[in-house]
């Protein structure tokens, strides 16, 4: 296992949820939403969960704790800041990482959970260079089970006998497994239930991203699609946005990587 530092948690967003650090102002949440029955059943968050252990958490997650190494993201639900859930990664050091979840009750059956796993793991993929992301929960978890997959895990239908230690017991499991493709290969299909992540992008993005990842200049652009260069330039602003790129290429390799776009054949 490895505790190498990965670079700092970035806001992540899709327009409708969105993920930011931890902050001690959502203790109170953390506290509440974690008194949820399906959380102690599921995971391994203490029970009962009184406010020193969302303290503890969040100082082993923060800068200088012994778990600092694990992104770890409060789950937003905008426009609102508020805590929603908590979603993190636990990197295995060579290219592969656990990832873990869970939302308030009030929060959930909205889809949230599935937006928050496909912005962590394109995350994951691009800045930590992960391979594979896998998944595993206790038999019977069909929420968790049904957000995985919806998000592009593979999952087979058989169970790993007591392959899970849960609360000290050995317990039968489910195991997926998420790769770069699984991720674009959910998001394609998303696009075309027309349930891509958050502010889709439209159409004439899309062209337009299409012509970036070809290399060519707004001047280019504009004259291909008919439009004005500022026109492009505004698509362009937008598109940066929404993929959270600072640059271009960024945006490119990002919408590569989604599978939005493909390379030029
Ligand atoms: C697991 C959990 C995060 C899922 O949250 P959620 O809000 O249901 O997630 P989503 O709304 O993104 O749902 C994903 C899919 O699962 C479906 N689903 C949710 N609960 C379900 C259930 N009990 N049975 C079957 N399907 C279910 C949703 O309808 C949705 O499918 P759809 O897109 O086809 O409609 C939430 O139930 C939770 O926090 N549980 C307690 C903690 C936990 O189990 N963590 C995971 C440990 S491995």
């Amino acid at each position: 296992m490895s505790t190498a530092p990965t670079p700092p948690v970035p806001v992540l967003s899709d327009g409708i949820v969105s993920l930011r650090p931890l902050a001690e102002r959502d203790i109170p949440e953390i506290v509440a939403g974690c008194q949820d029955p399906q959380v102690a059943t599921w995971t391994e968050v203490p029970s009962p969960y009184a406010r020193a252990d969302a303290e503890h958490f969040l100082r082993e997650r923060s800068s200088g704790g012994s778990q600092a190494h694990l992104p770890t993201w409060a789950i937003t639900v905008v426009p609102e800041d508020t805590w929603v859930g908590t979603i993190d990664l636990r990197p295995d050091g060579s290219r592969g990482a656990d990832i873990g979840y869970l939302l308030a009750a009030h929060a959930r059956r909205a889809g949230h959970m599935v937006r928050a796993i496909r912005l962590v793991s394109a995350w994951g993929f691009s800045a930590l260079g992960l391979q594979v992301i896998t998944w595993r929960a206790v038999v019977g978890n069909d929420a968790s089970l049904h957000a995985a997959r919806r998000a592009g895990f593979q999952v087979p239908s058989h169970a790993f006998p007591r392959y899970l230690v849960h609360r000290g017991e050995r317990a039968d499991c489910w195991i997926g497994t998420l790769a770069p493709e699984d991720l674009a290969a959910a998001v394609r299909s998303a696009e075309g239930r027309r349930q891509y992540l958050g502010p889709e992008l439209t159409r004439r993005e899309l062209d337009v991203l299409g012509l970036l990842a070809r290399g060519q200049a707004n001047r280019t652009i504009a004259i291909g699609l008919g439009i004005s260069e500022n026109t492009v330039k505004n698509h362009v602003r937008s598109i940066l946005e929404k993929l959270q790129a600072t640059s271009r290429s960024e945006a490119v390799v990002t919408a590569l990587r989604l599978g939005i776009v493909d390379l030029p054949s």
